[in-house]
C-alpha cells in the first residue's frame, strides 16, 4: 500500500522474540536485558492473523528476525504456516547463525527462501569478542549448509566498527570472491547500546579501503531492502553496502516492522508505534486490526533522524529486529 508520501510499503519486518543467544557488543549490553514478559509476546496464531491482514494490503515480502528468531520454540511450524498463506511471496529469516547449521534443510523444507547471517570476523578469538562468547565455526557451518540446502541467496551482514573489524574487510570480502555469498558491510547505527559514533566508518571509506570505486553496482542480487552490490570481476558473489547514515535511504524505504510485543513500528528509527496487540486481544474483527494497521503504515515518518547527535532510541536492536 502508498503511505502519505507515495511509497510502496510491502515488506513487514517481524521480530519473534527479543531473546538471543549471543551478546553482541553493538546490540546488547553484557549483562543482557530484562526480556519481556511471556505474555506480552505475541502468539504465532495472532503474528499469523497480522500477516494475513498485512496481505490484503499488498504486503507480500515477509522478514523473520528477532533477537534470535531460531531461539523460539515452534518456529518451523510457524514458518510452514505462514509460508502458505496466499500473498505471502518471499518468506525470509535473519539470523546470527549459531543455529544455523541444524535448521538449513528443515527452513527450505518448510517454505523459508533465504537466509540473511550476521557474521562481523572470520577470526574466532574476535567473534567470542564481539558476540562475548560465540562460536564462529558454528556460524560459518550454518552459511554453508545454508547454500546446500538451497536457501538462495545468501547474505552475509558484516556491522563496521572502526576498533573491532575495519582491517578485517578486505579478508571477509573474499568470502565473497569463492563463494556464491553476498557479503555486505553496514554502517554501525547509534541505536541502544552502540551510541558510541567514534567507531562509525562511512560507506565511502570502506569502498575506497576496498577498491571498489570503479566497479559499476549491480542489480541482480534479489532483495527488498537497502544494500546496493558491486561484483568485482571474478567474483562468484558480492560485496554489499548498508549506508544507514552516510547515504539515508528512506525515500525509497518499503518497509515497516512488528516488534515481538505487538507494536507497528512504521520506521526502524522513529519511536512512533501502533499497538496491535491490544487490538489483537481485545477481540476486535479483521477489520477493525486492519483499519489500525493501515493507519499506522500510512503514518510512516518521512525520515529518521538519527544524524541528530540527540537522537535516542528507548529500544535496544535486538527489541526491533534491526
Ligand atoms: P534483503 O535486502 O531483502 O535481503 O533484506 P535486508 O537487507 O533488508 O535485511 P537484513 O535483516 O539482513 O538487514 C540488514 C541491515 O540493514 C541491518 O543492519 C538492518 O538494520 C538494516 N536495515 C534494514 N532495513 C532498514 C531500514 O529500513 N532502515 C535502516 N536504517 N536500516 C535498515
Ligand atoms: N547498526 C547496524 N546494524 C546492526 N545490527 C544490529 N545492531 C546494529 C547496529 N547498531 C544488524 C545485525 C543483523 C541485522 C538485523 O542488524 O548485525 O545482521
Ligand atoms: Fe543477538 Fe543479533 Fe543482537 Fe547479536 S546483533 S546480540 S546476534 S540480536
Amino acid at each position: 500500500m502508498q503511505d502519505q508520501f507515495n511509497r510502496n510499503i510491502e515488506y513487514l519486518r517481524i521480530s519473534v522474540t527479543d531473546r538471543c543467544n549471543l551478546r553482541c557488543r553493538y546490540c546488547m549490553p553484557a549483562e543482557g536485558i530484562q526480556w519481556m514478559p511471556h505474555e506480552s509476546i505475541l502468539s504465532f496464531e495472532e503474528i499469523l492473523r497480522l500477516i494475513k491482514i498485512s496481505t490484503r494490503f499488498g504486503f507480500r515480502r515477509f522478514r523473520i528476525t528477532g533477537g534470535e528468531p531460531l531461539v523460539r520454540k515452534g518456529i518451523l511450524s510457524f514458518l510452514e504456516q505462514a509460508a502458505q498463506i496466499p500473498g505471502v511471496d518471499d518468506l525470509m529469516l535473519t539470523t546470527n547463525g549459531i543455529l544455523l547449521a541444524e535448521h538449513a534443510f528443515d527452513l527450505k523444507r518448510v517454505g523459508v527462501q533465504r537466509v540473511n547471517v550476521s557474521l562481523d570476523t572470520l577470526d574466532p578469538e574476535r567473534f567470542r569478542h564481539i558476540t562475548r562468547g560465540g562460536d564462529v565455526n558454528r556460524v560459518l557451518q550454518g552459511i554453508f549448509r545454508s547454500l546446500e540446502a538451497g536457501l538462495h541467496p545468501v547474505k552475509i551482514n558484516v556491522v563496521v566498527s572502526r576498533s573491532q573489524n575495519y582491517e578485517e574487510l578486505p579478508k571477509l570480502t573474499e568470502l565473497a570472491r569463492n563463494y556464491p555469498l553476498h557479503v555486505r558491510f553496514i554502517e554501525l547505527m547509534p541505536i541502544g547500546a552502540s551510541d558510541d559514533r567514534s567507531d562509525f566508518v562511512p560507506i565511502a571509506e570502506m569502498q575506497k579501503l576496498l577498491d571498489i570505486q570503479d566497479v559499476k553496482a549491480t542489480d541482480d542480487v534479489q532483495g527488498g531492502g537497502p544494500a546496493e552490490y558491486y561484483r568485482p570481476p571474478g567474483f562468484q558473489g558480492t560485496v554489499g553496502f548498508i549506508s544507514a547514515l552516510s547515504r539515508h535511504f528512506c525515500h525509497t524505504c518499503n518497509r515497516v516492522r512488528l516488534t515481538a510485543d505487538g507494536k507497528l513500528r512504521p520506521c526502524l528509527h522513529s519511536s512512533y508505534e501502533v499497538d496491535l496487540r491490544q487490538a489483537l486481544r481485545s477481540g476486535v474483527s479483521d477489520t477493525e486490526v486492519a483499519d489500525l494497521f493501515a493507519k499506522g503504515v500510512w503514518l510512516k515518518p518521512a525520515e529518521h533522524h538519527m544524524n541528530d547527535r540527540e537522537w535516542q532510541d528507548k529500544r535496544l536492536m535486538s527489541q526491533i529486529g534491526g
